[in-house]
């Protein structure tokens, strides 16, 4: 349950803030009156939603890696946050074959790196380090993976994110635990979810940004798998995850809840690519088509079910958008977009309905 009062004049620290989910979570943090410093590399993606939504004005804005040790952990000690969400990283599994030192170094490191400024920042009390779904080792199960199933990881982006957990499991059990030392402990957790679409995605090599980018070019979008069955959740559902499991860290007894959560979406908002795609062409209109690519691709694991009952029973989560709004969400947001509006307000109004939602 988020909780405005809560958020209200909390420091924040947040890496990853030029991305696409950082750019909607520092909105919201702002909008619900958190003091947020994002700390990344520039915007991964030109155009982006960090500058068409102006994210740089809402929040402090600092250009950083979290390979660089030195720095991240004197921006975060000299902004003295009580809370951090990680979330910059090496993000997609296609670059991940091309360069996986580099998605390694990012993704492995720069989480060590993320705790080890958080183990050094006397003033934190809780942290979220955002991983995937794709932490768990892939056995093709039908049923949902649980938070306790091992780590795994096939590409080398899956694989780092596995890595991830086990580096924020080891820092935990290291150096955040009541048996550690006598003095107080943040509280860190880790957050798995799964391929979420949103306005502001302008990434390469993810179905959505494909599809808008066809649109602008006025050509088919070209689909990959199309039979391939993938959950699709709007950006929004796994960001009420995270920021949920915050408040509950930031309780008293919040070191109950440092481990890891699944934040998927329900059973039924898993379809089939090709019904995804005819779905947005149904509501972008004219003009709007698609074609099958049918070159080999390289291996991505199959759908990976999250089992998200503990998430709901203990911290009251859940999915407040089906499929069909997160759909109609993307395609309004996009449609402004390409039409020249500034998107800070729709955004921004997005948040608010959202909210509401959570409400009723
Ligand atoms: N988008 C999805 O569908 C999805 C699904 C599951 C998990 N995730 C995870 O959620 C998080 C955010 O994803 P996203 O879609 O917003 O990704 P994104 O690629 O849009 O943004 C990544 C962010 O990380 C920053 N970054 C990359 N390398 C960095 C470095 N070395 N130092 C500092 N900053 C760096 C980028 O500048 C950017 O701000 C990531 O951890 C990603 O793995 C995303």
């Amino acid at each position: 349950m988020v909780t405005t009062e809560v958020w209200s004049g909390k420091r924040v620290f947040l890496t990853g803030h030029t991305g696409f989910k950082g750019s909607w979570m520092a909105l919201w943090l702002k909008a619900m009156g958190a003091e947020v410093l994002g700390y990344s590399l520039p915007a991964p993606t030109k155009p982006s939603m960090f500058e068409l939504a102006a994210v740089g004005d809402a929040v402090t804005s600092v250009v950083g890696d979290v390979r660089d040790l030195e720095k991240l952990t004197s921006e975060m000690t000299r902004f003295r946050p009580e809370v951090v969400f990680h979330l910059a990283a090496q993000s997609l599994v296609r670059p991940s074959y091309r360069d996986p030192v580099e998605t390694f170094s990012t993704n492995v490191m720069g989480t060590v790196h993320v705790l080890e400024a958080i183990r050094r920042a006397p003033s934190i009390k809780a942290a979220v380090m955002v991983t995937s779904d794709k932490c768990y080792e892939n056995n093709e199960w039908a049923w949902g993976y649980r938070e306790s199933d091992p780590m795994g990881g096939y590409d080398p982006y899956s694989n780092s994110k596995g890595c991830a957990e086990l580096v924020t499991s080891s820092y935990r059990r290291s150096f955040f635990s009541a048996s550690t030392s006598d003095t107080a402990h943040p509280a860190v957790a880790s957050a798995r979810a799964g391929n979420v679409i949103g306005g502001g995605d302008f990434s390469l090599d993810r179905l959505v940004p494909d599809f808008m980018r066809a649109m602008s070019a006025g050509e088919p979008v070209r689909i990959r798998n199309p039979g391939a069955q993938r959950p699709w959740q709007h950006v929004l559902e796994p960001l009420c995850g995270y920021i949920t499991l915050a408040e509950r860290l930031l309780q008293p007894d919040g070191q109950n809840f440092a481990t890891g959560w699944n934040f998927g979406p329900r059973d039924e908002d898993a379809i089939h690519v090709e019904s995804l795609v005819q779905k947005f062409v149904g509501l972008w209109g004219a003009g709007a088509k698609y074609s099958v690519d049918a070159s080999p691709q390289p291996h991505e694991a199959t759908y990976l079910k999250l089992d998200t009952s503990r998430a709901r029973a203990l911290l009251g989560w859940k999915t407040h958008l089906g499929v069909e709004s997160a759909i109609d969400w993307t395609v309004e947001w996009h449609k402004a977009c390409s039409s020249g509006l500034a998107m800070r307000e729709l955004t921004e109004s997005q948040i608010t309905r959202f909210s509401a939602m959570r409400t009723r």
